[in-house]
């Protein structure tokens, strides 16, 4: 595996999850593999989970690991082509990133979208240009428009979970107070829709997503309606993907938050947020500390899906 940034990078998500659950059952099995490698995490963006599990991931296979958190302590970077360095970017992404690329073997990068420019943000210019320049397998950590080792993890818990072969999915739009970007809910999608579950999305009217990521998904804007018979509920908030409204907060609406009633509706449904999660606004107290909420062993999996990428790159060296 020379990159991994969205769901077909994995190839068959059956075999993806085999892999996955055997690395779970032995997960020191290939200490060997990463011996005197190095894996090169690169943060343009905060995190807690992403940071931590694919450290570990990475050390469970025997790798050294670098962390690089660009805005603190290194130089500010530049990312467009073209402009007159004369602000406070002190280095061009076009140099940082071969420089990068000669201090290890493998490269973990997380950029956000910067929710201005919808064209750029779905160009994945950031995560592109290290594919393109760094000389060495790349792998997202979450990019502007997809997170796919969240969603790798969320379908490893899924299949652990289900108790019938195709259960019901529900992804739920739920209220936040700062704007999101769409990465989650876009790759959450992408690979609900490689399985043959039955997946729904709910939102309210104007967090549209793109459509080649709801592909054959229902869009249900009953959120009640939605949650009837689900097996697993989804929840993760947004900001507006379409036209002019990109990237703004259309509703704080918290009607839409996930409370006791509403997973009342449901086939006594899973609980499952990506985390971190803003109590009181997506998820009530009472719902994510209940024997539903599958929120802490959905985390744990990030490891696992961290380490079967990490590992498939390692044996593609
Ligand atoms: N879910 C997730 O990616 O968490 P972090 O932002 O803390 O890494």
């Amino acid at each position: 595996m020379k990159k991994f940034t969205c769901v077909d990078d994995i190839g068959p998500w059956r075999d993806a999850v085999k892999e996955a659950l055997e690395i779970k059952a032995d997960r020191f099995a290939y200490g060997q593999l990463g011996r005197n490698r190095t894996l090169m995490m690169i943060f343009f963006n905060s995190s807690l989970r992403t940071r931590l599990s694919t450290q570990k991931a990475a050390m469970n296979l025997g790798m050294n690991v670098i962390v690089l958190d660009v805005n603190q302590g290194a130089w500010k970077l530049e990312t467009e082509r073209g402009v007159v360095m004369d602000g406070d970017k002190a280095e061009h992404l076009l140099e940082a990133i071969p420089v990068m690329g000669c201090y290890c073997d493998l490269i973990g990068v997380r950029s956000f979208a910067g929710l201005t420019d919808r064209d750029a943000d779905y160009e994945e210019r950031v995560i592109e240009q290290f594919i393109r320049y760094s000389g060495r397998p790349v792998f997202s950590m979450e990019a502007a428009t997809r997170h796919p080792l969240q969603s790798f993890a969320d379908l490893i818990t899924i299949e652990e979970y289900k108790s019938k072969p195709r259960p019901k999915v529900v992804l739920t739009w739920a209220p936040h107070p700062k704007a999101l970007p769409q990465a989650v809910p876009n790759s959450f999608c992408e690979w609900m829709n490689v399985t043959d579950y039955d997946f729904v999305i709910t939102h309210p009217h104007g967090y549209e997503l793109a459509p080649e990521f709801v592909g054959q998904a229902k869009v249900e804007y009953d959120q009640r309606k939605a949650f009837e018979g689900a097996d697993f509920i989804y929840a993760k908030n947004w900001s507006a993907y379409s036209g002019d409204n990109y990237g703004k907060i259309l509703s704080t609406d918290r009607s839409w938050t996930v409370d006791a009633e509403k997973m009342a509706l449901t086939d006594n449904a899973y609980f499952m947020h990506c985390l971190p999660v803003r109590r009181g606004m997506i998820v009530t107290d009472d719902v994510i500390e209940s024997p539903r909420s599958i929120v802490i062993p959905e985390a744990a999996n990030r490891e696992i899906s961290a380490q079967t990428v990490i590992k498939r790159m390692l044996e593609s060296l």
